[in-house]
C-alpha cells in the first residue's frame, strides 16, 4: 500500500519520519518527482534500486535544502560555487568531490569519489529536506527505463504498492530532469536538462565543455534507450505518415501539441505528460515535430532521441 501525503505540516513531518526510518517516499521537485531514501542508510538506498528495477547500481543525486549543508558532504568551491550561488535552488545538479567523512552510503555514489548534489527549487521539497535533516537520495520516481513522473498520480501508476508514500505537490513546473554539470577538470555539461546550458555559461563566463567520446556511460539516464513510451517514436517529422499520431511543436495541426506557440519552457513542462497521454491513447506510432536545438530544446531533443532509440 502506498500512502498519499499532502503538503500539510503534519503530512510533511510524517514523510520526513518515514524517510528517517529508512522507508521510500516519493517527493515533488520543480523538475520531476524523485524517489527519496535516506542517503546515509545502505538498506534504504538499496530499496530504491529494488523498487525501480534498476538493473545495476548507478550513482544517485543527493538532495539538500541549502548551500551550507552541501559543504558537509562535498567540496564546493571555484566555478562550482559560483554556479551554486547563481542558480541554486534550481534545476541544476553539480557533480562534486565527495568528502571522505561524508557518511553517505557507497550505493549512492556507486563507489565513486564524486557525488551529485542538487537543491530543488520547490518550497515543499525544501521543507521536507530540512525536516529530514539528512541528505535524501533521489532518482526520478519511475520504473527503470520509463518516462519520468511529473505528477503524484504518475508515481502511483508506475510504483504504487512498491514504495511507502508519495508526497503530493501537484504538477512539476519544469517537467524535465535537472541539468548536470561536472568539473573534471573544466565545467562540463554531463546531461542537458531543466536549465539551459547557455544560462549556465553566462554565469561562469565560458561555454560548458561536452563529455568526450571516451566518457564511460555509467547511468541509465545516459543509455541510448530511456524515457521510452510504449509506441515507437519518429523525430523531426513535418509530414506524418498514415497511421502515425503527431506530437506537435509550434503551429501545426496535431492531436497533442507540446507548445502551439513554440515556447520551449511550455514544451518541456508538457513533454513527459504528453508521452504518457499517447500511451494511454494506445498510440503505436508517434511522430514528433522538429524542436529547435537551443535553450531547453537541447534537453527536450535529448529525451526525445532516447525515447526514439531502438530498444
Ligand atoms: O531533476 C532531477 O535531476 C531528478 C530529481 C528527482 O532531482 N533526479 C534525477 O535522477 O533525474 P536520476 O537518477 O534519474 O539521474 C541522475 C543522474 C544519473 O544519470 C547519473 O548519470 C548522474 O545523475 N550522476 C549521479 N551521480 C553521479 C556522479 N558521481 N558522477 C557522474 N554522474 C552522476
Ligand atoms: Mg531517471
Amino acid at each position: 500500500m502506498t500512502r498519499t501525503l499532502t503538503e500539510t505540516p503534519d503530512d510533511v513531518a510524517e514523510a520526513a519520519r518515514l524517510l528517517r526510518q529508512g522507508r521510500l517516499v516519493a517527493f515533488p521537485t520543480e523538475t520531476v518527482y524523485g524517489l527519496g531514501a535516506d542517503a546515509t542508510n545502505d538498506t534504504a538506498v538499496a530499496a530504491i534500486y529494488e523498487a525501480k528495477g534498476r538493473p545495476r547500481f548507478n550513482p544517485l543525486i543527493i538532495h539538500l535544502p541549502d548551500i551550507d549543508s552541501v559543504h558537509r558532504y562535498a567540496v564546493l568551491d571555484g566555478p562550482a560555487l559560483a554556479l551554486a550561488r547563481a542558480v541554486w535552488p534550481g534545476a541544476m545538479t553539480l557533480v562534486l568531490p565527495l568528502r571522505r567523512d561524508a557518511g553517505l552510503s557507497p550505493l549512492v555514489t556507486a563507489g565513486l569519489d564524486s557525488v551529485a548534489v542538487r537543491l530543488p527549487d520547490l518550497g515543499l521539497a525544501r521543507r521536507l529536506l530540512a525536516a529530514v535533516g539528512r541528505p535524501v537520495a533521489g532518482p526520478s520516481a519511475n520504473p527503470s527505463g520509463r518516462v519520468s513522473p511529473t505528477t503524484a498520480q504518475h508515481v502511483i501508476d508506475g510504483l504504487g504498492g512498491r514504495i511507502d508514500a508519495v508526497l503530493d505537490g501537484g504538477a512539476c513546473g519544469v517537467g524535465l530532469e535537472s541539468t548536470i554539470v561536472g568539473f573534471d577538470p573544466a565545467p562540463t555539461l554531463l546531461r542537458p536538462g531543466g536549465i539551459a546550458a547557455e544560462t549556465l555559461a553566462e554565469h561562469i563566463g565560458a561555454p560548458l565543455a561536452r563529455p568526450g567520446v571516451n566518457t564511460q556511460i555509467t547511468a541509465p539516464g545516459q543509455l541510448a534507450s530511456h524515457y521510452a513510451p510504449n509506441g515507437t517514436v519518429r523525430l523531426n517529422v513535418t509530414a506524418p505518415e498514415p497511421g502515425e499520431t503527431l506530437l506537435g511543436f509550434g503551429p501545426v495541426g496535431a492531436s497533442l501539441n507540446l507548445s502551439p506557440t513554440g515556447d520551449l519552457a511550455e514544451a518541456a513542462a508538457n513533454l513527459f505528460r504528453h508521452l504518457r497521454r499517447l500511451d494511454d491513447m494506445g498510440v503505436s506510432r508517434i511522430a514528433v515535430s522538429p524542436v529547435p536545438e537551443t535553450g531547453l530544446g537541447l534537453a527536450i531533443n535529448d529525451r526525445l532521441r532516447r525515447a526514439a532509440a531502438p530498444r
